[in-house]
């Protein structure tokens, strides 16, 4: 029986998203989707784990086929929790969701390495830069021979004894293969893929698109919106109520910064706004709030075969400061785009024009859409 378990407990912090790594699109699916979907070729279980407050999510993305588990504060921490959801394997694959191209006939390499009687295996790739040694000062202090040199990449296979063994103490490094070697057991190296980079910044998932092989177009849309200010209305921003504040006027929540996004996407992708798509001639989006438009504008984006990249709205007005509320907003926008990286910026207008006179409120978005 062969097991996998996919690391992908991490924050992202050097991609810099506002979502767990694991869960950005690269294509059509998510980095976690496509890692499992290579692994599952070769591999009878499959254990994912999540970020914590992640499980859920992460659940229905992945199906009922693989298990999910709280992953831990460091990856080795991750693979021992995906570890103990382990029985009864004869090897172990241990994958990193963020190098989520690497493929089934990768995989099907580690475990025939495996199967030929080596108890721990990676995949590898050669070096093509010099390598120097730099001191503090900013001077080179050695030159290191480059030839017998190797980027350590995953899925990486152990026995799953071998695995369980140097995992037994809470030791930690940045993989599996440095753990068994400080073990004393022998790693064997087989050839790695270009393709399965570890995606850590914006810029390796645009590599990563290109070997995807997918022809992708992107396209921007700008969406605009503003309501006046109405006494005796609750105010709906950036998809949060904002209780001591006072609200727009208007037939839906007057949420213009959802509304903004939502003509952003519709302009981006050319399938009309939010009056030709909601308007009086859908009787059912009457008094719908800023969150069902973007969950529903998500949707028909979607059908019409595009992918959000990016997100970004701008809010105009005196009030309400939102800066302490950024990151809750970001993540209820996000939500309702299917996990889009989304950005909200805030600004006043130094008392002139647009809301300047405090009578409301105006949202700017921007939207970068990919067509698949
Ligand atoms: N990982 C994990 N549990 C952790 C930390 C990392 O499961 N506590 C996983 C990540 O999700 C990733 C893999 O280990 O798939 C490799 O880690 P890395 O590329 O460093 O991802 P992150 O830790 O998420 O990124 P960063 O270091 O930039 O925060
Ligand atoms: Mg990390």
């Amino acid at each position: 029986m062969i097991a996998a378990i996919v690391a992908a407990a991490g924050s992202g912090e050097r991609f810099g998203a506002s979502i767990p790594k694991a869960l950005i699109h690269l294509g059509d699916r998510t980095l976690l989707e496509h890692a499992i979907s290579s692994l599952s070729a070769v591999a009878d279980q499959i254990v994912v784990t999540a970020p914590a407050g992640f499980e859920d999510q992460i659940r229905a993305l992945v199906g009922s086929d693989v298990t999910v588990v709280t992953g831990g504060a460091t990856r080795s921490d991750s693979v021992r929790a995906g570890l103990a959801a382990i029985q009864g394997a004869d090897f172990v694959l241990v994958h990193d969701a963020a190098r989520a191209l690497a493929t089934r006939e990768l995989a099907a390499a580690v475990v025939a390495a495996l199967k030929a009687g080596d108890v721990a295996v990676v995949p590898a790739l050669p070096v093509v830069d010099t390598l120097q040694n730099v001191g503090a000062d900013g001077y080179v202090v050695s030159v290191i021979e480059r030839a017998p040199l190797r980027r350590i990449q995953t899925p990486q296979g152990f026995s799953y004894s071998v695995l369980k063994s140097i995992h037994e103490s809470a030791s930690d490094a940045t993989d599996d293969s440095t753990l068994a070697l400080d073990a004393g057991y022998k790693v064997r190296v087989v050839e790695g893929e270009e393709r399965a980079l570890k995606i850590t910044t914006p810029s390796d998932l645009a590599t990563a698109l290109t070997f995807l092989g997918e022809a992708t177009t992107f396209s921007t849309g700008v969406g605009v919106d503003a309501h006046a200010f109405a006494e005796g209305r609750q105010l709906w921003l950036a998809g949060l109520h904002w209780p001591d504040e006072v609200g727009v006027e208007g037939h839906s929540d007057g949420d213009v910064a959802a509304h903004a996004i939502c003509d952003a996407l519709f302009a981006a992708t050319g399938l009309g706004d939010l009056g030709s798509n909601f308007g009086t001639s859908r009787p059912e989006y009457a008094g719908a709030s800023g969150v069902t438009l973007l969950k529903e504008t998500f949707v028909l984006i979607s059908n019409a075969g595009y992918l959000i990249s990016h997100v970004s709205v701008q809010i105009i007005g005196n009030r309400p400061r939102i800066g302490s509320r950024r990151a809750e907003a970001i993540s209820t926008l996000s939500q309702a785009l299917g996990g889009a990286e989304v950005a909200i910026l805030a600004t006043t207008t130094d008392g002139m024009g647009l809301t300047g006179e405090g009578k409301g409120i105006a949202a700017i978005a921007s939207a970068l859409v990919i067509k698949r």
